[in-house]
């Protein structure tokens, strides 16, 4: 079964090809970094245009490498939620066309489902499994018993951690997206110069205690932009190098530690990282180095935003007769997500 995915939520204008959910035949991925840098982050206004530009190029390449051609096409299916509403709707309204000029079956993918579907290709996950989805948009601890089943532990109550990233980069004078060049400066730096709180919100406090599972990233960006502000100077490299390597410790060890308290509280040895930070070789090798639970990691193309991972999930829940209306609408936000509170989510 070979399912056209589409994913316009944030800033990539994404198509794919997958067959079975698990063989990538396209996955064509059109950035807009370009056009977002000035501003240090997605402007949505532009990101809807840019989709809007591109996006029948890009999923006519994602048919022409698959080499299925349309009428080889299954099936379509497309992020609905959570993400942007402009940007969302180019991709959906794409979806719905093909859907409906060719007469296949339309399915909305939840994009962070899909986002923690993406280490299904590299790996052969066994469920259950807590999940990380850490991206420049979300910070969620998850735990799922199967394919497109999850339960939200905790979230961010503020900044997500790839924002923090970015946040931090603006500061530090070193560009958008600003996680791949923290990485870079912090190899230059010595990650105990500062020692930037690691906000667990709780300490190790009682198992019932509302943040238990959340994060928080506005406290540690702030302490980070403030330790910068007194280094302003002309010769102060080495010095931006001891804070980016300071600041990604303090923000890649609280997941470590979020993850280890979910795995344990719930007797699971598995957890799943996706999103674009788990992109990040600090995170890579502290999860890969835990003794306490196994780690799966999408291939690192698979960890920024992409349909492959939409096209492979939608296989599944086609097999568990999902279909979406033409009418099906975009969502802004992950529903049932409520700061600080347990809420189950998903069919
Ligand atoms: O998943 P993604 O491509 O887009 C969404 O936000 O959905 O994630 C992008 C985020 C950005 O905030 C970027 O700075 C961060 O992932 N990121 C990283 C790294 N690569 C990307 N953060 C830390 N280290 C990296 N190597
Ligand atoms: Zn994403």
């Amino acid at each position: 079964m070979d399912i056209l995915g589409i994913e316009t939520s944030c800033d990539e204008t994404s198509a794919s090809v997958v067959r079975n959910g698990t063989r990538i035949l396209s996955n064509v991925v059109a950035t807009q970094f370009e056009f977002h840098k000035q501003y240090a982050g997605v402007v949505p206004e532009i990101a809807s245009r840019r989709h809007s530009e591109v996006i029948n190029y890009v999923i006519e390449q994602a048919i022409r490498e698959a080499k299925t051609g349309f009428d080889g096409i299954d099936a379509v299916a497309v992020s609905s939620y959570p993400g942007l509403i402009g940007s969302l709707l180019v991709g959906m309204i794409a979806a719905k066309t093909i859907a409906a000029a060719l007469a296949l079956p339309l399915l909305g993918i939840n994009h962070i489902e899909a986002h923690l579907y993406s280490v299904h290709f590299d790996n052969d996950p066994v469920y259950p499994l807590v999940a990380l989805i850490i991206s420049g948009g979300h910070t969620l601890l998850l735990l799922s018993e199967s394919i497109g089943k999850y339960e939200i532990l905790g979230s961010t109550l503020d900044d997500a951690a790839g924002e923090a990233f970015d946040k931090v980069a603006k500061h530090l004078g070193l560009g958008y997206p600003g996680g791949p060049a923290i990485e870079m400066l912090a190899k230059r730096g010595d990650e105990n110069a500062f020692s930037f709180p690691i906000v667990t919100l709780t300490g190790d406090r009682s198992r019932n205690h509302p943040d238990r599972y959340n994060f928080s990233y506005s406290g540690l960006k702030n302490a980070v932009i403030n330790q910068s502000e007194r280094f302003r100077n002309p010769g102060a490299e080495e010095t931006a190098a001891n804070i980016a390597a300071s600041f990604q410790k303090a923000a890649t060890d609280v997941l470590l530690i979020k993850a280890r308290r979910a795995c344990s509280d719930l007797g699971i040895q598995r957890v799943a990282v996706a999103g674009g930070v788990a992109n990040n070789s600090r995170v890579r090798k502290l999860f890969k180095n835990e003794a306490e639970f196994e780690s799966y990691f999408p291939a690192h193309e698979l960890t920024q935003d992409n349909a492959a991972m939409v096209a492979g999930l939608a296989y599944h829940k086609h097999r568990l007769g999902e279909r979406s209306d033409l009418d099906l609408q975009p969502k802004s936000r992950l529903e049932n997500l409520v700061k600080g509170k347990r809420k189950t989510h998903g069919k």
